[in-house]
């Protein structure tokens, strides 16, 4: 069969399931600005709001108000809404719509094997929600709705994306078309993935009880560099070369965080601060974050201060979407044989 051509098309999605975190930012967020800016694709991003409450059910004045802040934190950090189609998931019907269709061509071996869902059920796998396993035939349906070629995502997306691979491949030998395309990761590098401040070996998370561990997206300039100056680290000074990090888990992660913020090599930090302590270090790194950050948290209140404003870009972003959305849910349900009138 002829291979189809498809569009060059950035999909990603973030769950509104917290606060916005440096490392949403770095690790996802600040790349989905630089791909929309290179020009060489289409980009869709996402409030993944139905995933949101997989894990457990949010309060719905939470969800609501965390939907608005990551819309309000993906436009603050330069998502463009007339560059980028800019939507919350849930005011798309056809993910969810599409989500049910690949929940029948996904098998329970695939769900039951993902790491995700393992790690998130825990021992009471009983008690998981229905919705936590099929999580990832939802998220299957996000990329593949826009016929999306190009998906940026932290390492821990990895196996889903490979079902998702799976679930466009069975659907397309299923029924012999060639209509989902083969979707790519595109997995971020090891340098840009932020660990948490007191334990280097943890991905910095918006989860974790303690307030330390990360930075926020709305901390303001006295708070970003208060949680700077107490990082764990360790008594040596900064080493000339990025293979003594190796070791150093803590001191690496705010090697790359400063790298990550300065668009620099975790070397040419380095080659900078070489031989430094981290007394003096922490304060060049809290400089170069409250640079950066303090300018997108602010923008970030003054969209926060302006609901319906932010609700008027999503309906908007909603409407782009359903553009291309509507077309390819229709000939899927065609080609599966749903009657359409
Ligand atoms: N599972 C992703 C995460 O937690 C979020 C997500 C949902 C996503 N749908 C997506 C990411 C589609 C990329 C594409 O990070």
């Amino acid at each position: 069969m002829a291979q189809t051509q498809f569009t060059q098309r950035v999909f990603s999605g973030i769950q509104p399931s917290g606060g916005l975190t440096l490392g949403n930012y770095l690790g996802a967020i600040k790349r989905f600005v630089d791909m929309q800016d290179e020009g060489s694709f289409q980009t869709v991003y996402c409030m993944v709001d139905l995933h949101a409450i997989t894990a457990k059910l949010l309060d719905p004045d939470t969800l609501r108000h965390n939907t608005r802040e990551l819309c309000a934190g993906f436009i603050a950090s330069g998502i463009d809404p007339e560059k980028s189609i800019l939507i919350n998931q849930s005011q798309v019907p056809e993910h969810a719509q599409l989500g049910w269709i690949f929940s029948c061509i996904a098998r329970m071996g695939w769900m039951e094997r993902m790491t995700q869902y393992k790690d998130k059920s825990g021992k009471n796998a009983e008690a998981a929600s229905l919705g936590l396993l099929a999580y990832p035939a939802l998220m299957a349906a996000d990329i593949l709705l826009y016929h999306a070629t190009h998906v940026p995502v932290g390492d821990d997306q990895k196996q889903h994306l490979e079902l998702t691979r799976d679930i466009a491949a069975k659907f397309n030998h299923d029924y012999g078309v060639d209509f989902f395309p083969i979707t790519e990761p595109v997995i971020e590098g090891a340098a840009t993935r932020v660990m948490n401040l007191q334990d280097g070996t943890k991905k910095m998370s918006k989860s974790d009880p303690s307030d330390k561990t990360r930075i926020n997206m709305t901390d303001d300039a006295d708070t970003i560099a208060k949680k700077i100056r107490k990082a764990k680290t360790d008594p040596d000074p900064l080493p000339d070369n990025t293979d003594a990090l190796t070791d150093r888990p803590d001191a690496r992660n705010l090697v790359n965080i400063y790298a990550a913020l300065g668009d620099i090599t975790p070397q040419a930090v380095l080659d900078q601060h070489a031989g430094a302590l981290f007394g003096h270090f922490k304060v060049a790194l809290s400089d170069v974050a409250v640079d950066k950050l303090a300018p997108i948290s602010s923008e970030m209140s003054r969209l926060m201060d302006d609901p319906a404003e932010i609700d008027r870009i999503l309906r908007r972003g909603a409407d782009r979407a359903r553009e291309i959305s509507v077309p390819i849910l229709e000939k899927t349900y065609d080609i599966v044989g749903m009657l359409r009138s």
